[in-house]
């Protein structure tokens, strides 16, 4: 490594959460960067921006939007900017440098941009166009049609153009090409969102895309969520507006509007669980190219304004985001094939094949297989899960994939096919919304690694526009409690800040008038009565933004949504009797051999929510409002206790889930909490080192052991591989986390389909553990400013290593039981302090790269005292290697 020995300029600009975002809304928007500098406690004193109208100005040193001079400050990030007041299209380029502790500068970042969107009703001049007609007779083979609407619109521009930005926004899904090229390898634009309430639009810069004379703007209209099972409507419509700036600084609008022309094309029918089909002898070659013939097109017609919010999108786009190869084809009957892309994922298939005009090949998806090697597409339900291609023919392979469907599924079944397909036939393309990688963990035991990965495979698929439960039965929703229960695993797998401050709007918009959160976000027309107010779903509308605000340090998070916490703690405050819960709800939600009582479980997650709206509001600087949720919490504690706790710890229920959320949420008084968590251990071993706990418990169960000291009987469980565990899965090939602990046994094989996903993320929250409790990081505080590297070597392991990517930069730590002792290495980011836990039986046997570690104050490390048989120093910024003898 290349050794500096003093700041570069920061690294890792970003606005809002995202690179360089275009088009947002948000007035005051929030800045961050990463300081960059190898030194041991290395920190950044003060720091300047600089925001400019355009590039020249910048280069240039002006910030004519905004200088804030050098601001003493070791913030880097939730930085509101405060300059001048942002209008509709401004460009905000902007820069940072920063300071030292010896008052020297950085040099200047390399420039990043936001640009603001269209921030008033009026600027918008497009109308919501669609195309209603009749489609045309069936075709010749294939399913009926429910075709796609095309739409164009041709328009000349005679003038240099410097800039063209496009803004665009539907009801349902649109596709946008312009001059016969895709605008955006965004998948699924607009999104997903209440429809009814709030509409999101995006912003391209499309200034690559245009050209002097004859341009053409296309697009493709497809159901999405909103034609989803007649959720929101079947009345599909564009909204899109692209607007020109001249090289001579005039400018020209092209806007959605009656002159735009409308046809059907290949595209027979599109839904999210049924599959997309396709006649590629229905092509229209050049549709949304210059030169095309469009005399046959028919008018758009031009609707109403929806009464919805019509606002910038938020979060990260959908995007593909890997491809998977087949690793075995099998033939398990005569005709059809099957693919096994050795992954369960989220996604479709790309078909490669040869074949004459009219053949019609299908490709239907499964996670797991049955018996006899067929797919199981019984546990799907009522998604036909199955996209047709409809060969043009001539000659010449032809490649196609859907973009307005997806599935949940690791086989492929191909039928159809001209003779036996090659194994290149088919390539899996796995897609999700777009986040940065944030950790990844690794150790001794591979079962354990597989699982990790895993559960990131499981987040992956889940996290497509909102967190869902699943991504491959008719179901696919924004259940509140999967996401709240998984969110704070989920911060360790990837960076999630954009795409949860996204949702939790979803759920604001889906809150009920009484306070109750839902048990799903976004809200839509459901053939079931959406349910609210249940413990532990409900609880997301507390749990999400706390858990943004105490990882990324998103103090806005609690700010715009303290309100809607507020009303859900007078919710559940209203409908309980002496602050207990009713035994309503879903309660632990498929557990195993265990149930937990109802009131219990809802009784815990009050006093918990209570708890963390109290610090909330602490953090927001409202003291009265701290000291009333502080004492409903005592309150409520008092009840549980009074309720459902023994005088010699025995919980009522007595189950895995009942100790851990106690233990968890700190409901016991001081005196119980040994005996209670002596009860769930002994619980634990009586059934043999197996888990009982459902969804609830099991976010609590391997915290709560080790806040009672008890990692012993953590590690029993993280390393069991007999049923019911984590690695039963495992050894059995899982490549996702499921739905159940028996979703297939050796005994029974497959579970009851009519409930039975093999990508649900809820028990996969133990990577949190190897994340927080195996490897050790863990933030102190909001927003890893301070962190806790608190290893707790353990089991059978005999090494492990997790890197986790904090919002203030990366962390490290890495330990290793060598013949000599253990070995611990550590990487603390610039301008952060942590506070290491050194396993050893006294400070005088760690050394710290040959020296005493307790000695080593020059070196930045400073002995803090001896506690719980870890040696415990104060570190800045900078790499370290620890040895314990
Ligand atoms: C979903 C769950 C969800 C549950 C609520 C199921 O159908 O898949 O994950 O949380 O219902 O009871």
């Amino acid at each position: 490594m290349a050794l500096t020995t003093q700041m570069l300029a920061p690294a890792n600009l970003r606005c809002e959460y995202r690179t360089d975002p275009l088009g947002i809304d948000v007035k005051a928007p929030r800045l961050s960067w990463e300081v960059v500098d190898p030194r041991r406690g290395a920190a950044q004193t003060a720091y300047r921006i600089l925001v400019a109208s355009d590039e020249a100005l910048l280069a240039a040193d002006t910030g004519d939007l905004w200088d804030t001079g050098a601001v003493p400050s070791a913030e880097t990030n939730q930085i509101e900017y405060a300059g001048r007041q942002l209008s509709s299209r401004t460009r905000c380029c902007w820069k940072v440098r920063t300071w030292d502790a010896g008052g020297r500068p950085s040099p200047w970042s390399s420039p990043a941009l936001w640009t603001m969107g269209l921030l008033e009703r009026g600027d918008w001049l497009a109308r919501w166009i669609g195309y209603d007609a009749p489609p045309p007779g069936p075709p010749a083979a294939g399913p009926p049609a429910q075709p796609l609407p095309h739409l164009r619109r041709s328009f000349a521009l005679e003038k240099p153009v410097r800039r063209a930005t496009l803004y665009a926004t539907a009801k349902g899904l649109y596709e946008l090409h312009l001059n016969g090229r895709p605008v955006t390898d965004s998948l699924f634009t607009p999104g997903w969102t209440d429809f009814a309430k709030r509409i999101y639009y995006q912003t391209f810069d499309v200034t690559a895309l245009v050209r002097r004379g004859e341009n053409v703007l296309g697009a493709i209209l497809a159901p999405g969520w909103y034609g989803l099972r007649d959720r929101h409507g079947r009345d599909y419509r564009l909204l899109a507006q692209l607007e020109v700036e001249f090289a001579d600084g005039s400018r020209a609008a092209i806007a959605s509007d009656g002159s735009w022309k409308a046809a059907y094309g290949p595209i027979l029918a599109a839904d999210l669980y049924d599959g997309e089909s396709y006649d590629a002898r229905l092509e229209m070659p050049g549709w949304a190219a210059p030169g095309f013939d469009d005399a046959a097109w028919a008018p758009v017609l031009v609707a109403e304004a929806p009464e919805a919010l019509v606002e910038a999108y938020p979060s990260v786009p959908v995007r593909r985001t890997g491809e998977l190869q087949a690793v075995r084809v099998t033939e398990p009957k005569p005709g059809a094939f099957v693919f096994d892309l050795g992954q369960n994922f989220t996604g479709w298939a790309r078909l490669k094949v040869k074949a004459p005009a009219g053949a019609a090949v299908t490709m239907r998806f499964a996670e797991v297989l049955e018996p006899g090697g067929n797919i199981h597409t019984a546990n799907l339900r009522s998604a036909k899960c199955t996209d047709t291609y409809i060969c043009k023919g001539g000659g010449r392979p032809e490649v196609w994939e859907p973009r307005f469907t997806f599935h949940g599924f690791r086989y492929v079944e191909v039928a159809g096919y001209p003779g036996a397909p090659p194994a290149d036939a088919i390539t899996g393309v796995a897609i999700n919304s777009y986040m940065p990688h944030a950790g990844s963990f690794e150790c001794s035991n591979p079962l354990i690694n597989r699982f990790w990965l895993n559960t990131l495979w499981t987040q992956r698929g889940n996290f497509l526009e909102v967190p869902t439960d699943c991504p491959q039965r008719d179901e696919r929703l924004g259940w509140t409690g999967d996401a709240q229960i998984f969110i704070r695993t989920a911060t360790y797998n990837m960076d999630v800040a954009a795409f949860f401050t996204k949702w939790l709007v979803d759920l604001d918009d889906a809150q009920g008038p009484t306070g109750a959160f839902p048990d799903i976000a976004p809200r839509a027309r459901l053939p079931f009565p959406v349910g609210e107010g249940n413990a532990a779903w409900g609880d997301a509308g507390v749990i999400c933004p706390t858990t943004l605000h105490l990882v990324y340090g998103d103090r806005r998070a609690l700010a715009d949504h303290y309100g809607a916490m507020t009303r859900w703690i007078a919710y559940l405050e209203a409908n309980s009797t002496g602050l207990l819960r009713p035994a309503a709800g879903y309660g632990d939600w498929v557990p195993l051999g265990e149930e937990t009582p109802k009131d219990v479980l809802a009784t815990a997650c009050f006093a918990r929510s209570a708890r963390l709206v109290a610090e909330a509001a602490r953090t927001l600087g409202k003291a009265d409002d701290a000291q009333k949720y502080d004492d409903l919490y005592e309150r409520i504690r008092k009840a549980f206790n009074k309720a459902y706790v023994s005088g010699d710890g025995l919980i009522a229920g007595d189950t895995q889930t009942c100790y851990a959320m106690a233990l968890d949420f700190d409901l016991l008084p001081e005196a119980l909490r040994a005996p209670a968590a002596d009860r769930l251990v002994r619980n634990i071993g009586a059934h043999g080192n197996h888990l009982t706990v459902g969804f609830v418990g099991v976010a609590s169960l391997l915290r709560a052991l080790t806040k009672a000291g008890r990692t012993r009987a953590a590690y029993a469980l993280m390393e069991q591989e007999t049923f019911p565990s984590w690695l039963y899965a495992v050894r059995h090939g899982a490549t996702s986390v499921w739905e159940r602990w028996n979703g297939w046994t050796e005994e029974h094989g497959l579970f009851d389909p009519a409930m039975n996903s093999f990508a649900h993320y809820a028990f996969g929250v133990a990577a949190e553990w190897l994340f927080s409790t195996v490897a050790g990081i863990d933030t102190d505080g909001p927003g890893f400013r301070r962190i806790i590297i608190r290893p707790r070597p353990g089991g059978r392991l005999t090494h492990a290593r997790a890197v986790y990517h904090a919002i203030t930069g990366e962390i490290v730590s890495a330990w290793r039981l060598e013949s000599t002792g253990l070995q611990l290495d550590v990487t603390i980011p610039p301008n952060t302090t942590a506070t290491v836990y050194v396993p050893a039986r006294t400070a005088a046997d760690v050394t710290e790269r040959g020296k005493p570690a307790s000695e080593a104050e020059a070196e930045g490390i400073k002995f803090l005292r001896m506690d719980a048989g870890a040696a415990v120093f104060a570190v800045g910024a900078g790499q370290y290697a620890f040895a314990v003898r």
